[in-house]
């Protein structure tokens, strides 16, 4: 074997040798690394392992108890929390509760507010209106009332809702009279409860007697469905003070009017009848259906929609929610059907809102001059209780149309 050979050998063993050093000691340090890591997963102090284990049962995060929001902005009258994207061109169901309510179990346990409220346009009250203010007197003698004119209510707002500015905001900016009266039903009903009604509203039996036995205790709002059966009438609604389905009703309309101020690329004080898209919609008996349906199912944790309303012949108790089927509050337009209960109250209709001004109620043409939009109608009866305008009607009876079963 010549030299080289022997030479070649020793460089080959050499090579090998070193190749299995270096590979050896590649694959310690390679695990070196892995182990510092597995150790270094922990970036925290030693000794705070123990306390980080502990604390880490898997809980999460401190929620407000179950499904049910609770009302957290009590005492920070903060701007109300965006709910859903102002992009949305139809207002979604807000996920939290912005105003505080009373549970339904609390709830439950007051009776209703004797106190009927209504609210009068610059016009003041012309006799239809002041027969059927007479009827809910006679019918309901030890029944509180109160009449707003469109200066009270605001006052009454700004007492009410003095920790809301945004409410008292939105209510102030609303020009069109009948937006402004169908958000005012609603923060009335929630700030104190009782018995909204519009002025063309008779009352045919007492409120004591609208609840039948069975649901008396369970029950902390009552609403009334209109001829079509498919939404709640809103010309007369009774509630207990602070109802979760009222605050939702609240929010819901205060987003419908962000919504279509937005879309109108105005603000709300610029809404006016003919950019508003659909007053029945953002602020009227829809947007009450709606958030109050979404409000229901969110506490049932079960969907509740129109259809559960609909041809009903008995009353239905959703939650603490008593709808009443449409002879008891919408009889006049549903065609006085004899198989849905009592003729509770009847609804005139005496309100043109769909004119150019959205006015509460017609004057001229339909001659009631409860409520028309004309700032010019002069004498606004300003500030005071309005208790005068039902007590001065002496004996007035209400009319012979009254239709029982
Ligand atoms: C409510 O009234 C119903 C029927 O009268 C009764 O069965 C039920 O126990 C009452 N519930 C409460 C909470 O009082
Ligand atoms: C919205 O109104 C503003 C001011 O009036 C105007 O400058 C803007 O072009 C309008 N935008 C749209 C999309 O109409
Ligand atoms: C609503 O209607 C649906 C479909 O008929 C029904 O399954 C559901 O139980 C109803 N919910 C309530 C609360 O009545």
């Amino acid at each position: 074997m010549p030299r080289s050979s022997y030479y070649l050998l020793a460089l080959l063993l050499s090579f090998i040798a070193t190749f299995l050093w270096f590979s050896s000691s590649v694959k310690s340090s390679t695990k070196t690394p892995i182990l510092t890591l597995a150790y270094g997963s922990c970036s925290c102090p030693p000794g705070s392992d123990q306390a980080k284990t502990d604390l880490t049962p898997s809980s999460p995060p401190i929620k407000p108890s179950s499904s049910l929001p609770t009302g957290i902005t009590i005492t920070s009258p903060s701007p109300i929390p965006p709910l859903h994207p102002s992009s949305d061109s139809t207002p979604e169901p807000p996920t939290s509760y912005y105003l505080p309510y009373t549970p339904t179990t609390q709830l439950s346990r007051h009776p209703f507010p004797s106190k009927l409220w209504q609210k009068a346009g610059p016009n003041g009250i012309n006799e239809d209106r002041q027969k059927d203010i007479q009827s809910w007197l006679s019918q309901n003698p030890s029944l509180r009332h109160e009449i707003f004119t469109d200066g009270s209510a605001e006052q009454y707002v700004r007492d009410q809702f003095s920790k809301f500015p945004d409410i008292i905001d939105t209510y102030t900016d609303l020009q069109v009279p009948i937006l402004k009266a169908d958000f005012l039903r609603q923060l009335i009903l929630y700030a104190d409860g009782g018995v909204w009604s519009d002025l063309d509203v008779t009352c045919h039996i007492p409120i004591s007697a609208w609840i039948p036995d069975a649901y008396k205790n369970a029950t902390n709002l009552v609403v009334g469905l209109e001829f079509d059966g498919n939404q709640f009438a809103s010309w007369t609604v009774m509630a207990k003070p602070r109802s979760s389905h009222i605050a939702a009703a609240i929010e819901y309309i205060m987003d419908a009017l962000e919504d279509s101020a937005e879309q109108a690329n105005t603000t709300i004080s610029g809404l006016t009848m003919k950019t508003i898209s659909d007053v029945v919609a953002v602020t009227g008996p829809q947007a009450m259906t709606r958030a109050i349906l979404q409000s229901v199912s969110r506490e049932l944790g079960e969907r509740v929609e129109g259809g559960n309303v609909s041809g009903l012949h008995e009353p239905v108790l959703l939650r603490d929610v008593l709808v009443l089927p449409n002879a008891a509050f919408g009889a006049m337009q549903a065609g006085w059907p004899t198989d849905q209960g009592p003729y509770l109250v009847e609804h005139h209709y005496a309100g043109s809102w769909k004119n150019d001004h959205g006015g509460e109620s017609g004057g001229d043409k339909d001659g009631s001059g409860d409520g028309s939009v004309e700032k010019d109608g002069g004498q606004e009866e300003e500030g005071g209780e309005g208790e005068g305008e039902s007590e001065s009607h002496g004996d007035s009876r209400v009319k012979s149309e009254i239709r029982e079963r």
